[in-house]
């Protein structure tokens, strides 16, 4: 669905997207994560076709982005950053209108924004709406053409946990309709859940590329911390896969002394910390 090679992009004179390689396949949820200012949404509208003075190559489902036609947006859905609702409009108009730039039949709109939990919403003007409800429509909006692809900008930044559980979950809806999804997020436990492979971006280049998964072992295997009191009160740790053969703990359980036992699996903070040197957020 989407091949980027040797891509470089810069807002001024030194590059600011440096020398980037990757391609997503169709079905894929792709995740992009990185501090603030790293470059994610600058990627995204390299991809969207909407920054197009870029060097090397950048090709969403079959064309070069820089050479994008109106039809290239018929198969495209965005969630932008910010809303890009008419706030004088009620949710249901801003959705009719949109749906009217498209050449293909619309999903129909009072199904969305029941999926969304907007339906008892949809005609109250969008200036009235709080950050979350216009976080939902703006999702909503992306998928009314019923898009190939979505790009969706941190979409569950600012969610009470509900919503941004039912967020989570329409975005695997899409998946398992074979749609591919290109995820950026702050949120590295949406990122681990949701995500097939998450390129770390730093100053404007990948850092690293791979399944959560694969991330997270590299990291090798959790460990276990336990407690006991004898004279005092000791603390030792052993990794999780030799937990069998640390002859201590064996015999604190089987005397029943140990006052607290726990794992600690690395997560992909941990990972984005080794590799960069800095934190998610
Ligand atoms: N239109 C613009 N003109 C000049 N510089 C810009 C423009 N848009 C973004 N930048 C700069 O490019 C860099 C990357 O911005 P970008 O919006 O891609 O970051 P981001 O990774 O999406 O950050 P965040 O997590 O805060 O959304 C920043 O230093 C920003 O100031
Ligand atoms: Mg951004």
């Amino acid at each position: 669905m989407i091949t980027v090679q040797n891509l470089s992009f810069s807002y001024t004179k030194s590059p600011f997207i440096s020398d980037m390689n990757f391609s997503v396949s169709k079905g894929e949820i792709f995740g992009f994560l990185g501090p603030s200012g790293a470059g994610k949404s600058t990627l995204q509208k390299i991809l969207m076709g909407m920054l197009r003075t870029y060097q090397g190559s950048c090709q969403v489902n079959g064309m070069e982005c820089k050479n994008r036609t109106r039809h290239f947006y018929e198969n495209i859905g965005v969630d932008f950053e910010f809303s890009t609702m008419y706030e004088k409009l009620t949710a249901r108009e801003n959705l009719q209108f949109f749906a009217s730039l498209y050449e293909k039949k619309p999903r129909p709109i009072d199904r969305l924004l029941k999926m969304a939990g907007l339906e008892q919403d949809a005609d109250k003007r969008v200036a009235a709406y709080s950050k979350g409800m216009k976080s939902r429509l703006n999702l909503i909006k992306a998928l009314l053409h019923d898009p190939l692809l979505l790009c969706l900008d941190e979409p569950t930044s600012g969610l009470d946990p509900t919503n941004s559980r039912l967020v989570k979950d329409m975005i695997l809806d899409e998946k398992a309709k074979g749609k591919t999804i290109l995820l950026t997020t702050h949120n590295m436990q949406d990122a681990a859940e949701l995500c097939d492979r998450v390129a770390f971006i730093v100053n404007g280049r990948i850092c690293a590329l791979d399944s959560p998964r694969n991330l997270i072992m590299s990291k090798g295997a959790a460990s276990v911390t336990y407690t006991w009191f004898e004279n005092g009160e000791h603390r030792a740790s052993c990794p999780l896969e030799q937990i069998s053969s640390d002859a201590q703990l064996k015999r604190l359980m089987a005397e029943n002394r140990l006052q607290s036992i726990h794992s600690s699996e690395p997560n992909l903070n941990d990972i984005f910390m080794d590799v960069t040197g800095r934190t998610l957020l």
